[in-house]
């Protein structure tokens, strides 16, 4: 029986030092295990050679390839004749056999030379003829490769007919295939799921009608994962309806994969019901196999299609003169130029030929697309879960102006994290819509905010209730997740929300985050993800029964009802309206081209708000975008859809390898340190009460449960490094890294620099790092040993300052009086619009100084107030600790005189703050009072 710790878990094998694979990347577990199998095998082989006993290092082998096995049979390559070659060599005692084989097969998957190259296939290169027949044609010495899929074939045929059937489906291979794959078999419900979860190079699912449920491993976990988290379970599921559960519970994990169903039930009817939608196909039994060979590529090919990238290429190729402007076009200024030149040759001719300021020729309007634009903009939404989706090519800075300026209107009231990214506060002085500022919980010992807590959110909410002003409230506006990695619960936050005003539109800023769906995990939590599981809710009729029972005990909800900020408030089904909005900074997370960006919407009243989308689409969006970013988003998508899944499991896995091995380093950890979410997730926002991830602090099931359940949770792949033990601050440590060990990071707060792993790390890249801790650390030590007590005493001063003596965080204080419809409401809404706009006179502005004492006067009780007249804006993180019209107060004044970042955007030192002069503030007032 195979044990299912070798699927959800570490093996429990007896090899010293064995690295512990994770559940985030069956993958990178399968190459550490054959590394691991090679090391063995060669020092069972060294000991032969001595003439030692081989009976150590054999059983080693032994034990080790029966941990390894199992996980396997998830996987096409190498598959069952290879694994046999591996299992009769260890059964022969054939050290130099099981070697090569081990160390061939090793490689394979760690270039993934399988997927293209033959010989991969036939490591002892003796059975050529015979497996060039097994292979792929494209893998038979052609020139080129096509891509390499995997597909899984689920199957009530007994294992004994499996490779006629594999044989069966390979002969219909075709030279004018554009793909090519290989077929894995699996017998039962659970053995499916378990190769969609490990399983990255599947791309379809067949599965035939008869199998079973039950696999042979096994596996409580298993089984545990799929009632809580696929909504599958042997006695929930009826064994005539185990083959579209299947396709349910696997869309769930992998929505991108094709499912065919091959039934031999009346296909006719099955096919127009609701059990079929999951299904990309339905076949009657295996009466057309070639069928369902096309099906599986076309399937593909929807997925690889992209659009305007196509045209692109097509419109390059093509001999075109341009009498338009735009010169660079076709490369003709820049290959016979005497001076610029070498811009071509650094470039390549294509970036040239793909350039245009057309809009025919099949190149679509980004402004107005009705062609390939569309299409590619249909295909991402359909990636991203979306009902429509827009491209983006000034960044997500303009895509937000974009939601906002489309959605609000002047007085428009919009609930706001204060913290979130400027262009936020920019859409609402262009659009003219008050923010309401909340506050994130601040993580004062880092310098940096978390996230707005959902209590306050609807305290926000309540009190705009209570002095009737909830019908001004348009929009909550949230960054998910924070430059610092907190992921909100989108779906709570706008369940619970909803309850009070049932039409609320939410703007969710993903510029982080655009990765995120491609990956079980963190899908849940993006907004995206939250608009589909609301929407299947309100139509569940059990949920109706939910509602009842809430609304008969909670009645009409009282603003004035403290206990409602406790309780899980519930919308009414009839009347609630899904309308999410979710920007991304595609270029951030996926392969596109900096500045590309995408807007993905699921608003179901967005037909009474197209034209108003349109208009300010238009307004920011410039007249000649630039077609390498849209060819760069059409391909992003492509990039996702078939492969986000490995490539985001992956920049988990290696988030993990560099928490685990940097926390736990005996040098490195003295100095460094990655916060953990119980360090960036305060426990009141933490019930699951999750320390840290990976072994043995929790395990998936609890990643899981508090990625389900937890108000924030922390994403792994944003990791602050904390560098002020090390005596450092994060500007000098972000040089440091740079100058001396090439070494990008993100941003920096006072005492930490913030990393990130991405689709394009390495493992070798989180050694590059770790190798730069670890000299850095041993320098300290040296420098430390060699200085006495002076240096010591001066290093643990520096690092205090760093670590305990760091300034509060000011929280917006408030719109000045003058800005404000009523100064006595409790809620904080201002005309920011009226106050930008009245300092663009400049007898309205004055400056004063941040080190004057002056500043110090004016801060006192009865004195002038200080009113900022701009927004002043750290970068990083970016975002304003003044805006226009806010009072300043004294809490500002500490974090400004004590901050540590170069660039502060509307703030010149030399100049000092930019105010409005106190006397025009009070002829405002007076204007006003006597209007
Ligand atoms: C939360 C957030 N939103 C929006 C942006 C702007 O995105 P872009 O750089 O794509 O313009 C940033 C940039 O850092 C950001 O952090």
């Amino acid at each position: 029986m195979i044990k299912e710790t070798t699927v959800l878990s570490p093996p429990a094998t007896p090899v010293a030092a064995q690295p512990r694979p994770s559940f985030f990347s069956a993958a990178e577990a399968r190459v550490d295990q054959w590394r691991q199998f090679c090391a063995v095998t060669r020092s069972w082989q060294a000991a032969a050679a001595r003439g030692a006993s081989e009976d150590a290092p054999f059983a080693e082998a032994i034990a080790l390839f029966g941990t390894m096995a199992p996980l396997e049979a998830y996987f096409a390559f190498p598959g069952a004749r290879l694994l046999g070659a591996v299992e009769q060599a260890l059964a022969e005692r054939n050290a130099g056999v099981c070697v090569r084989l081990a160390q061939h097969l090793s490689t394979a998957l760690l270039t993934g030379a399988y997927r293209y190259d033959l010989s991969a296939w036939d490591p002892m290169q003796e059975d050529a003829a015979k497996s060039a027949e097994l292979l792929p044609p494209d893998l038979q010495g052609g020139n080129g490769h096509k891509p390499y899929f995997e597909t899984l074939v689920v199957t009530p045929a007994d294992p004994s007919h499996w490779e006629r059937a594999r044989h069966d489906l390979r002969r219909l291979r075709r030279s004018e295939d554009a793909f090519t794959y290989e077929i894995l078999q699996v017998g039962t419900f659970e053995d499916a799921v378990i190769a969609t979860v490990c399983n990255h190079n599947l791309q379809a699912v067949v599965i035939r009608d008869g199998f079973e449920y039950r696999s042979r491993h096994d596996a409580p976990l298993l089984r545990e994962f799929l009632g809580r988290h696929l909504g599958a379970t042997e006695a929930s599921t009826a064994p005539g309806a185990l083959a579209t559960a299947l396709a349910r519970a696997v869309k769930r994990y992998r929505p991108e994969l094709d499912i065919y169903l091959l039934t031999d039930r009346a296909v006719e009817a099955l096919a127009g019901s609701d059990e079929a939608a999951p299904l990309r196909r339905v076949f009657h039994d295996v009466e057309e196999l070639m069928e369902l060979h096309l099906a599986i590529l076309d399937g593909i090919s929807d997925r690889y299609d992209t659009p305007f990238f196509n045209n692109l290429k097509k419109y390059a190729q093509r001999p075109i003169g341009t009498f338009h402007a735009l010169p660079i076009a076709r490369g003709k200024s820049v290959f016979r130029s005497n001076w610029i030149r070498d811009m071509g040759h650094f470039y390549g001719t294509n970036l040239f030929l793909a350039e245009s300021s057309a809009t025919t020729g099949g190149l679509d309007s980004l402004l107005e697309p009705t062609g390939n634009i569309k299409k590619a903009q249909d295909m991402t939404a359909r990636a991203f879960g979306a009902k429509r989706a827009f491209f983006g090519t000034n960044g997500t800075s303009t895509s937000n102006k974009i939601v906002v300026q489309a959605l609000c209107k002047p007085g428009d009231i919009v609930i706001v994290d204060r913290n979130c990214h400027k262009s936020h506060h920019y859409g609402f002085v262009l659009a003219g819509a008050q923010p309401y500022y909340v506050e994130a919980y601040p993580l004062t010992q880092y310098s940096m905010y978390g996230a707005v807590p959902l209590k306050t959110i609807k305290r926000a909410l309540l009190d705009c209730k209570a002095q009737g002003t909830l019908d001004r409230v348009r929009m909550i506006d949230l960054t998910n997740c924070t430059f610092d990695g907190h992921m909100y619960n989108p779906t709570r936050v706008m369940e619970e929300c909803l309850a009070i005003k049932p039409d609320l539109v939410f703007l969710w800023d993903e510029a982080w985050f655009g990765f995120a769906r491609f990956n079980a995990f963190h899908r849940r939590r993006t907004a995206m993800g939250a608009a589909a599981t609301l929407t299947a809710r309100y139509r569940d009729p059990a949920y109706r029964a939910e509602y009842a029972a809430f609304a008969a005990k909670a009645g009409e909800l009282d603003p004035a009802d403290k206990t409602l900020l406790e309780t899980r408030l519930l919308p009414d089904p009839d009347k609630v309206r899904i309308r999410v909005y979710q920007t991304c900074s595609s270029h951030k997370s996926m392969s596109a081209l900096r500045q590309g960006s995408m807007m993905l919407v699921w608003d179901d009243d967005f037909h009474l708000v197209e034209g108003c989308f349109q208009e300010a689409f238009l307004a920011h969006t410039s007249t000649s975008p630039n077609q390498q970013i849209i060819a760069s988003l059409d391909l992003a998508r492509r990039q996702m859809e078939l492969e986000g899944y490995e490539l985001t499991m992956n920049a988990v896995e290696i988030a993990f390898r560099l928490r685990r091995e940097i926390n736990t380093h005996p040098l490195i950890s003295k100095y460094f340190h990655i916060a953990t979410p119980a360090e960036m997730v305060p426990a009141a926002y933490r019930a699951s009460g999750i320390e840290d991830y990976g072994e043995p602090h929790s395990s998936w099931k609890d990643l899981l449960d508090a990625w389900d359940n937890d108000e924030f949770a922390l994403d792994p792949t944003r990791l602050t490094l904390l560098c002020g033990a090390s005596g450092l601050d994060g500007t000098q440590f972000k040089g440091l890294l740079a100058e001396r060990f090439d070494i990008q990071i993100n941003k920096t707060s006072r005492n930490s620099v913030l990393l990130q792993t991405n689709i394009n790390n390495t493992r070798s890249d989180a050694a590059l790092l770790i190798k730069a801790l670890a000299d850095l650390s041993r320098e300290i030590d040296q420098r430390l040993a060699q200085g006495g007590p002076s240096a010591r005493a001066a290093f643990d001063a520096r690092v205090r300052s760093l670590v305990t003596d760091v300034p509060d965080l000011p929280n917006f204080s408030r719109f000045y009086d003058v800005f404000r419809d009523d100064a006595a409401s409790v809620s904080n809404e201002g005309h920011m619009r009226e106050a930008f706009f009245m300092a663009y006179d400049v007898e309205n502005a004055e400056y004063i100084k941040l080190a004057s004492s002056d500043i110090d006067e004016r801060l006192k009780k009865g004195a002038a107030p200080m009113v900022s007249a701009n927004f002043v804006i750290p970068y990083p993180p970016g975002f304003p600790i003044m805006v226009p019209g806010q009072v300043i107060t004294a809490d500002t004044i500490a974090f400004m005189r004590k901050l540590d970042v170069k660039e502060i955007h509307g703030y010149q030192a030399a100049q000092g703050l930019k105010l409005l002069k106190p006397s025009r503030l009070d002829a405002l007032g007076k204007k006003k009072i006597l209007h």
